[in-house]
């Protein structure tokens, strides 16, 4: 069935390996790309689809209401996959504001402009809107998060995730808006910017700098390949029942200090050094400040329900993640100019 799309966000890390997937799997559908190419959206992440017939991008920022409507009194979408955020942790506790304009203000204005264009004519519709598990706070060394487990977001970052979530679960119960929401656990993969801890961490391998570590490193993440996220959300997409939320997670718990010993192994062989010698680049700084001790994703429910699980192993998407660093020196030299640099000096200068 031919269906026209709008992807938020979708020159972003994640974003892009959703188009991605889209334009290349259905060339009957139309994929609008809609980004304001923020410091994290970055069009070189998407030479291999720009020229694909069903692909079109526009540089709005959903911020600006009076954009957003435009488009949508121009442009009839049957689906809307909202990706679009700020969306590094960091930078929320330095610039709390920024975030509540893009993840809050930003979201309510695509939910509005989908409410009157679509004017309570549902069938076919779809807002999908991608968040995250930080909205469920922090775990301590046992349980998981399930798709019930009660809000409780510690960071100006994933308060407005979850503030977000709120106004789109709202939306469906006031407006019917056909919304679905999934909260998804730490993706890695290529195309990611690396101001998160693993591009950061190849980069700065590669660089021979330092490899900050905050605290003790003792924090758990559930990392998941973002290829499979992308997989996952086009699952959801198209077979998830209206209202609902889904967990999408890597089963895949690692300690932040593990993590980057199997990084500094692999690269250690990747770039040809003696064993041990990236490990030597460890630096234990100051710890993030609320810095959220352990997530875990119970994705049971999307297994069971509509059949997804996670194609790779850490070991394997790791190792092919290192590899597509190396062979994309001039993607990650383009962003560490500039802008980065100022960032990275303010960031770690006194950690
Ligand atoms: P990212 O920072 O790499 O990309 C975000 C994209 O949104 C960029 O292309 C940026 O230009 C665009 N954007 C930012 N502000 C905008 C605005 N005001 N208007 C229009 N576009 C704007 O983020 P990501 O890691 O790809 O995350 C994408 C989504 O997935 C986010 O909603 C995030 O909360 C969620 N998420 C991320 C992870 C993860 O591990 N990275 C995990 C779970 C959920
Ligand atoms: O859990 C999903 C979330 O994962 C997403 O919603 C966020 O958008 C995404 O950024 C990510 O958040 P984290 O804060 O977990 O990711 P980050 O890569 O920033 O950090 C991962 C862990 O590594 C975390 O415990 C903090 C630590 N860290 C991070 C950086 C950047 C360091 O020790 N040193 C660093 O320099």
């Amino acid at each position: 069935m031919k269906k026209k799309i709008l992807i938020t966000g979708g020159a972003g890390f994640i974003g892009s390996h959703v188009v991605r997937l889209f334009v290349n799997k259905y060339p009957n559908y139309e994929i609008v790309n809609l980004d304001a190419l923020t410091y994290a959206g970055n069009l070189d992440n998407l030479t291999d689809v720009a020229q694909k017939p069903n692909y079109s991008f526009i540089k709005i920022d959903i911020t600006n209401e009076a954009a957003i409507n435009q488009l949508f009194e121009k442009q009839q979408f049957d689906g809307i996959v909202h990706l679009a955020a700020e969306s590094h942790v960091d930078r929320s506790i330095t610039d709390p504001l920024a975030f509540i304009r893009t993840n809050i203000i930003g979201t309510v204005n695509l939910l509005n402009a989908a409410k009157n264009q679509w004017n309570g004519n549902f069938e076919d519709k779809r807002f999908y809107h991608i968040s995250t598990d930080e909205v469920y706070g922090s775990l301590g060394k046992e349980g998981m998060f399930t798709e019930t487990t009660s809000y409780d977001p510690r960071s100006p970052y994933s308060s407005s995730k979850a503030s977000s979530d709120m106004l789109v679960r709202a939306y469906f119960h006031t407006y019917n808006l056909p919304v679905v929401i999934s909260n998804c656990s730490n993706n890695y993969g290529a195309n990611q910017f690396p101001e998160k801890l693993i591009p950061l961490a190849i980069n700065n391998i590669k660089n021979n700098k330092p490899i900050p570590i905050y605290g003790k490193g003792e924090n758990i993440r559930d990392w998941l390949w973002v290829n499979d996220h992308a997989r996952a959300i086009d699952v959801i997409y198209h077979q998830a029942k209206l209202g609902e939320t889904y967990n999408i997670g890597g089963i895949n718990e690692w300690t932040n200090i593990d993590l980057i010993h199997k990084l500094c192994e692999i690269m250690d062989k990747k770039l040809g050094r003696a064993s041990g010698e990236s490990a030597k680049l460890i630096t234990f700084v100051t710890d993030r400040a609320g810095h959220d001790l352990r997530y875990a994703i119970d994705s049971s429910k999307l297994q069971r329900e509509l059949g997804w699980k996670p194609s790779l192993q850490f070991e394997e998407g790791l190792e092919k993640t290192v590899d597509w660093y190396l062979a994309n020196e001039q993607w990650m030299n383009n962003i560490t100019s500039g802008d980065y640099l100022s960032y990275y000096e303010k960031q770690y200068k006194n950690r």
